[in-house]
Formats: structure tokens, sequence, C-alpha cells
């Protein structure tokens, strides 16, 4: 089992006016719970575990959209400075896939794939699974499983936050940023119906603001 930072659910994070947000967004967020720079130097070090564990292999890096973006960017610009900076160094090829299985805060039984790659493209590879939150577990199960037909190498998941929540599955990734109380997160390209991902702090998402955008 991995570290992870725990947020405790009694966690007050920081008042908004500390730091900056868009202005358009100000009215909508109660809290900054995990400022930007907290994530970039938890995203360091998670680098060098991935590196440590899965180099001398070459890695496909598979980033899952939207709300991944962001989190996959940086982690793979800190994979990219240590093998620029170290004798040992692994090749590192990207790829997508989009799946969603959300309309406003609640999670919908069915995840849809909806573009991407042939996933048959990773038969053989060692595949890093990057991903921004795990909520019931059930979008990665579905990953996973997809994946497994093609018969990957290695498959390791990373996911940045995992909620902790009497919905999940049990699933847990083989690495974790952060674990985060039950609360609707957005920022750092965390969404709530679209919005949000222009913030680069996550946040706690109001009341008012999930009806203001809810569709
Ligand atoms: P799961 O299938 O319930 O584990 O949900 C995982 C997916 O739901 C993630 O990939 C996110 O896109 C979305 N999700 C879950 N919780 C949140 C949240 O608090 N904010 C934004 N998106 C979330
Ligand atoms: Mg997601």
């Amino acid at each position: 089992i991995s570290l992870l930072l725990q947020i405790p659910d009694d966690e007050k994070g920081y008042k908004l006016d500390l730091f900056c947000v868009p202005k358009h967004y100000e009215e909508d967020l109660d809290q900054v719970i995990i400022p930007h720079g907290l994530i970039m130097d938890r995203t360091e070090r998670l680098a060098r575990d991935i590196v440590r564990d899965m180099g001398g292999h070459h890695i496909v890096a598979l980033c899952v959209l939207k709300g991944g973006y962001t989190f996959f960017a940086d982690l793979l610009d800190y994979i990219k400075a240590l093998n620029q900076n170290s004798d040992k160094s692994v090749p590192l090829t990207v790829d997508f896939i989009r799946l969603k299985s959300y309309c406003n805060d609640q999670s919908t039984n069915i995840v849809k794939v909806i573009g991407g790659d042939e996933l048959s493209t990773l038969t053989g590879k060692n595949v890093l699974i990057v991903e921004d939150i795990v909520e019931t577990g059930r979008t990665m199960e579905t990953l996973l499983s997809l994946l497994s037909e093609c018969n990957p190498k290695m498959v390791k998941v990373v996911s940045l936050l995992v909620k902790r929540t009497p919905r999940s599955s049990g699933y847990r990734p083989d690495y974790i940023g952060f674990e985060v109380p039950d609360s609707f997160l957005v920022g750092y390209a965390l969404d709530y119906n679209e919005y949000f991902r222009d913030l680069s702090h996550i946040c706690i998402l109001n009341e008012n603001a999930k009806e203001k955008y809810k569709v």
C-alpha cells in the first residue's frame, strides 16, 4: 500500500481571499481545500515513486479525459525532469481515453467511453492510467476490465484524489495523491458540468453553485 496525504473531514481549508481565484467563481466556492502549490509538490513525489516502480520499461501514460488532463500534464513534466536528470531513464509515450459517468454531482451507473485511440494499441505495454479522482471506483473498474481484454504487460493506476465515501466499491489505485472528504470538489480540471476546470486550486463547491450550474 502506497503512502497518501489524508485531508481530514473537518479540514477547514483556506479562505479564498488568501489566493488568486477567478472573479467569475468567487460566489461559487467556500474554501480552497488543496492549493495549487501543494498539488504540485505531491505530484512531484508521485512521479518519483512511479519511476522507481515502473522505470526500466517503456511506459504508456494513458490520460483519462477530461478531468485528468491537468494532473496528466504536470505528472509527465515531473517524470520528464527525472528522465533528463538521472543516469537511468524510461521512454514515455502518451495515449488518451474519454470516459463519462457524471451528471450534475451524481455518479450515474453507466460509464460511457466516448473517444480515444483503439485500446488494442496497448497490448504488451506497461500502462500507467492517470485519473483525477476515484469515488465509487466504478469508472476505474470498468476501464481496467476493458483494458485487460487487450492483454497489456502491466497496468498501474495513479489518481490524484480518492474520496472517503461509503459509496466506494473498495477499489484503491496503486498511487494516490490525496484522500479527500466526501464533498463535491472542483478545480485543477475537476469540473461541475464542465465549469471550474479553469481554476488552479481544488475547492469545495457550495450549494448555490450546484443550483446555478445545474443542467
Ligand atoms: P467513480 O466512477 O464514482 O469512481 O467516479 C469517478 C469519476 O467521477 C471521476 O473520473 C470524475 O470525473 C467524477 N467525479 C467524482 N467525484 C467528483 C468530484 O468531487 N468532482 C468532480 N468530478 C468527480
Ligand atoms: Mg474523471
